[in-house]
């Protein structure tokens, strides 16, 4: 392509993007605070054009020196600002000012497609339901979204924001950043509200996201599996769902191998504790059991899940959870003996069959684990894990958690509570303190 051709191509497609983003850019275009104000001198100007053009004419009519041209001239003042000025503002209102910059600046990141094209800012304007996220609307020039996701953290720093989301839109031709102020991010603490409690069964509240709270339905996703190096955060977080499914009226059974210095009390008075290989199988051998007694009662009834299974039959069946905080202390076998990995086979075994036919049956699995061994959680109970949350990681640690390596990316080193689940939504977790239990 000759320089010339490039330079046409060019043209004709920034004319392109101009009339594209016509109708809108007018009123929520980038850079509004530059055109409201010239959008009302214009009028102001006009009156004031008008005035003199009215003391011209009559002075020239009172001087026969003036030429008839000149007469002309002054005579045509007023009309002459009202076209060429009309079009100046038209074109500044529609023209979406913050264009050039965003795309230099995302071409200095090295966002950009084959022929070297960055994106072009179509658009900004304020999310109807988010006041504080401003939706900017990116024509892509053919770059996907994967590609925008793994520049995230250069066009945050480029553009100085934070993105809440990113997606399609228009098939895939646009990209839509749902973005705050990079100085309006999260805060680095959020206390835990009872009101924040929800009001749905069975709708657990993890923290907030820049587009409000995080929310997991435990009757579409059952299970739940929590990562992040030690120190994120993870326990409390862990302890944070526990307690709001208690609230809800699930009974609720702990493995905890680390002494359980992480559940005072409150926590050995309200839900069932195991300590140590040979209870926790007994445990998990009785809600296998407890799910095939459901697996049984349900198609009696003719019940597909335990909501519609306690409405058909007026009974209260309540949904079970097994949480484990530190799921590799559990399941890892170096050391073991021959005795202890045939309890580890039959403790795998069960939880395998909960993540597998749990849901329907209100069993549940909140999993939590620091350790980025890839086989520690083996595939078949963590395929049927869909909720995902990782904090503070290292890309090891993040790929097994939720295979990608966004965390690491994301999650600053120092965060505590802050994590980001698999469809990359960063969120604060809610800081719960235990007292409240
Ligand atoms: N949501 C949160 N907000 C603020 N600080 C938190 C939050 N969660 C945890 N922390 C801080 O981080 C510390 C470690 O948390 P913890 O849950 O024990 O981490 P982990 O279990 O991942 O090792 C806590 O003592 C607390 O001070
Ligand atoms: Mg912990």
């Amino acid at each position: 392509m000759t320089r010339n051709e490039k330079y046409d191509r060019r043209r004709r497609r920034e004319r392109r993007d101009f009339l594209r983003g016509f109708p809108l850019t007018l009123f929520d275009g980038p850079g509004l605070a530059v055109k409201l104000p010239f959008a009302a001198l214009y009028p102001l100007g006009a009156v004031w054009v008008w005035n003199q053009q009215e003391q011209a004419v009559a002075l020239a009519q009172g001087s026969d020196l003036i030429s008839p041209v000149l007469r002309l001239i002054l005579e045509n003042i007023f009309p002459a600002y009202l076209i060429i000025g009309g079009a100046a503002l038209l074109i500044l209102l529609c023209y979406p000012i913050g264009r050039k910059a965003a795309e230099e600046e995302l071409h200095r990141v090295g966002l950009v497609n084959h022929a070297g094209e960055a994106p072009a800012l179509l658009r900004k304007r304020r999310d109807e339901t988010y006041p504080n996220i401003t939706i900017w609307e990116f024509d892509n020039r053919g770059i996907p979204l994967n590609e925008w996701e793994d520049k995230r953290t250069s066009v945050e720093t480029a553009l100085d924001l934070n993105i809440a989301k990113m997606k399609y839109s228009k098939g895939k031709r646009r990209v839509l950043l749902y973005a705050a102020p990079a100085r309006a991010g999260l805060p680095d603490m959020l206390p835990w509200k009872d009101k924040y409690l929800s009001q749905e069964s069975f709708v657990l509240v993890l923290g907030e996201s820049l587009l409000g709270p995080v929310t997991v339905n435990l009757a579409n996703i059952p299970h739940i599996l929590l990562g992040g190096s030690t120190g994120s955060g993870k326990s409390v977080l862990l302890k944070l769902l526990l307690m709001q499914a208690i609230h809800k009226g699930a009974a609720v059974c702990i493995a905890d191998f680390k002494g359980g210095v992480d559940f005072p009390a409150a926590w050995r008075e309200t839900c069932r504790m195991c300590f140590e290989e040979q209870d926790l199988l007994n445990v998990l051998t009785g809600l296998v059991e407890e799910l095939k007694r459901r697996k049984r009662d349900f198609s009696e009834a003719g019940c597909p899940d335990i909501d519609r299974y306690n409405r058909a039959t007026g009974k209260s069946l309540e949904r079970l959870i097994f949480a484990c905080d530190e799921v590799a202390e559990v399941l890892d076998r170096t050391g073991a003996d021959s005795e202890q990995k045939k309890l580890l086979g039959q403790i795998e075994n069960r939880l395998a069959t909960i993540a597998r036919l749990g849901r329907a049956f209100g069993i549940h699995l909140i999993i939590a684990t620091q350790r980025p061994d890839a086989n520690i959680i083996p595939g078949q109970i963590k395929n049927n894990m869909d909720f995902r949350v990782c904090g503070r990681a290292d890309s090891v640690l993040s790929q097994i958690i939720l295979d990608n390596t966004s965390a690491a990316d994301q999650i600053p080193k120092d965060a505590r509570g802050r994590f980001i689940t698999g469809d990359g939504t960063v969120f604060q977790g809610y800081l719960f303190d235990e007292e409240q239990l």
